[in-house]
């Protein structure tokens, strides 16, 4: 009985002794991405963590994508709130406004799960243990940029984001602005449809219908260059109107084959995804630092890139992204550059 005692005794001492950072089995990791709407823009990204997991040799359920149909903090905060609860390894996500976000990301880090963003950065000073995604500022810049290059008499631009709030669109358009400085283009104030593409083209539409003299238009986010390629279609001023956006979904690389979209800025978003879920998984295997060090972040960034396209490089592009392995749902089969 002694004996039996000790031996409990024993065992009780042990397992208080025993470490209590999660074990690191691989069975027990579960990464949630968090993006921002539905949209073709997010299921490359969505595209991206699929890859990451399978090459990871990750199970379906450990590697969660969620978005909201549309711009929608709430949303963000409540997805937060149930993987927080039910204990999840880390969580990326892209907050659609990064004050809001904060308190939460926090108790998230708070409660030992690895917090990282993508696609729009946080707030300075983050728990965020690291941003991938653009380097919006400059990518802003290039397309401002671009617009003085396709309007070399200047006039008047309008420009349609998704969102007053997130650091992407913010520093878009900040980067936007600096590109046309010392040019004869003057810039409308933004107008925002929160990433619901009915609304983005009605506010496109009356854009256009308020200023017949419109030069230029410039699409903040994914949802507005087919936005405003549609209301230039309507309003037949295809050509004449310069249209510059983000991204290349198949409806903006259609509109570049058409002509109605002159350039568009491409993001890497399926290396945002692939790299959110690798990083969280070194993390959790290899510590923080580590992983941080391996996947060169420099001041807590990885900085995805951008490639600036026209229809004269779409077919580098192609090869670039066939080069790479990335999907994508488009191709220039039968499309020729017109002379
Ligand atoms: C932005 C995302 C946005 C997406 C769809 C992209 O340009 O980086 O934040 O959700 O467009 O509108």
């Amino acid at each position: 009985m002694k004996r039996l005692n000790l031996l409990i005794a024993v065992l009780l001492l042990a397992s208080a002794c025993a470490p209590i950072a999660k074990s690191s089995s691989a069975k027990e990791f579960k990464v949630v991405v968090i993006g921002k709407s539905v949209h073709p823009y997010w299921s490359n990204v969505e595209k991206g963590v699929r890859a990451a997991a399978r090459d990871l040799g990750l199970r379906n359920d450990q590697a969660v994508f969620f978005v909201p149909p549309k711009e929608d903090v709430a949303s963000q905060i409540q997805t937060m709130e149930t993987y927080i609860a039910q204990g999840a390894t880390g969580i990326a996500i892209a907050p659609s406004d990064p004050n809001a976000l904060e308190p939460v990301m926090k108790k998230a880090a708070e409660q030992g799960l690895l917090v990282t963003t993508l696609d729009t950065p946080p707030i300075k000073g983050s728990v965020s243990l690291v941003y991938i995604g653009t380097d919006n500022f400059s990518a802003g810049e290039a397309a401002g940029q671009t617009m003085a290059k396709l309007l070399p008499s200047g006039g008047k631009v309008g420009v349609a984001r998704g969102s007053d709030t997130a650091l992407n669109a913010l520093q878009r358009t900040e980067g936007f602005k600096e590109g046309i400085k010392g040019t004869r283009i003057t810039m409308l104030e933004p107008v925002n449809d929160k990433e619901d593409f009915t609304q983005a083209l009605a506010l496109a539409n009356s854009v256009i219908s308020a200023h017949p003299d419109l030069a230029g238009a410039f699409g903040v986010y994914a949802t507005n260059g087919p936005a405003w390629a549609g209301a230039i279609r309507e309003a037949k001023k295809v050509g004449q109107i310069k249209l510059v956006c983000f991204d290349a979904t198949t409806d903006i690389i259609n509109g570049i084959k058409e002509g109605v979209i002159d350039a568009t800025v491409a993001q890497r978003e399926f290396d945002m995804g692939y790299k959110s879920v690798q990083i969280i998984y070194k993390m959790f295997k290899d510590g923080t630092d580590k992983a941080l060090a391996e996947m060169g972040v420099k001041d807590g960034v990885i900085d995805t890139g951008v490639d600036v396209i026209t229809a004269s490089t779409l077919k580098d592009y192609e090869a670039t992204l066939d080069e790479k392995d990335i999907p994508h749902d488009w191709n220039t089969k039968g499309w020729e550059l017109k002379k």
